[in-house]
């Protein structure tokens, strides 16, 4: 077991790829938080995943608003004591041209993807430092080194976070915490599954043709990822034991962009 007797917390796990990383997670030893804006859904993840309680809970957090971030996961580390690794993972998709982008979803995508890293990252850091240790992982995208039409924020906030990560590994490294990214390329989950039909009226192609030429093109075998991809990579940055593998980014994308 790879996180036997680790702490984590995963934002948006009630669902999707958050949800598959807290099910690794737990099966490799960890306790883990699911901290999602719905609660209902990460009470249902937590009891899927530990009937009991005892290793896995549900957290209402909305990662955008302080206080909530900051309470939750004190109430995490109250319960489970220490806080060995966070996934911050929550994210939303909003596509329209620039052109016409509305400035408050702008503002709701940037506040969840970067005030959201950021706030929990903080509440993260005050534990790990006075342990002195940690890893710290964000959710970026292919996004954060591609662009493409319809994405301006979301394109924008996944750049972000490299950053963001660089500094953490920066700054954490005398405490023994490590940050890196993820790069997954397209998932089938709700959040990519609602966008599609979005995507092909945008476009005006039809829902085939997002899959075929917009999400799929350039991979190398024409295969989305899939949860696992990305939850066995989480787990093998979660589980890496010195600061040589800080400050990183991962693509796991079926050779989408490769560098
Ligand atoms: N699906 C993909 O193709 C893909 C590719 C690359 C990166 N990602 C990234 O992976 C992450 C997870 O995406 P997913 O595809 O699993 O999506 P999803 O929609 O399946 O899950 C997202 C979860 O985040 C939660 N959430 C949304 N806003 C929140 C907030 N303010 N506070 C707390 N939780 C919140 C939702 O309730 C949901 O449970 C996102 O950061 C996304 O950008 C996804």
């Amino acid at each position: 077991m790879q996180l036997k007797d680790k702490t984590a917390i995963v934002t948006g796990s009630a669902s999707g790829i958050g949800k598959e990383i807290a099910i690794v997670f737990a099966r490799e030893g960890a306790k883990v938080a699911i901290a999602d804006l719905d609660k209902k859904a990460a009470d249902a993840t937590a009891k899927e995943i530990d009937p009991t309680g005892k290793r896995a809970v549900g957290v209402a957090m909305d990662v955008a608003n302080e206080e909530q971030v900051d309470a939750g996961t004190a109430m995490v580390i109250k319960t489970f004591g220490t806080l060995d690794v966070l996934v911050s993972n929550a994210g939303i998709q909003i596509v329209a041209p620039v052109v016409d982008f509305e400035f408050a979803k702008w503002k709701r995508l940037l506040a969840i993807h970067l005030d959201g890293a950021f706030l929990t990252t903080r509440a993260a850091l005050r534990q790990m430092y006075k342990q002195k240790s940690g890893s710290i992982i964000y959710m970026g995208s292919v996004h954060s080194k591609e662009a493409s039409k319809l994405k301006a924020p979301y394109v924008a906030a996944k750049h972000a976070l490299l950053g963001l990560a660089r500094v953490v590994a920066k700054e954490g490294a005398e405490y023994g915490v490590r940050a890196n990214v993820i790069c997954p390329g397209f998932v089938r989950t709700p959040l990519v599954d609602k966008q599609i039909p979005e995507q092909a009226k945008a476009l005006g192609i039809t829902e085939q043709q997002v899959i075929d030429n917009v999400m799929l093109k350039d991979t190398v075998d024409h295969q989305f990822t899939t949860v696992e991809d990305v939850a066995e990579t989480a787990l093998f940055l979660a589980g890496f034991n010195s600061n040589a593998l800080t400050g990183q980014s991962i693509i796991v994308s079926h050779g989408w962009f490769m560098e």
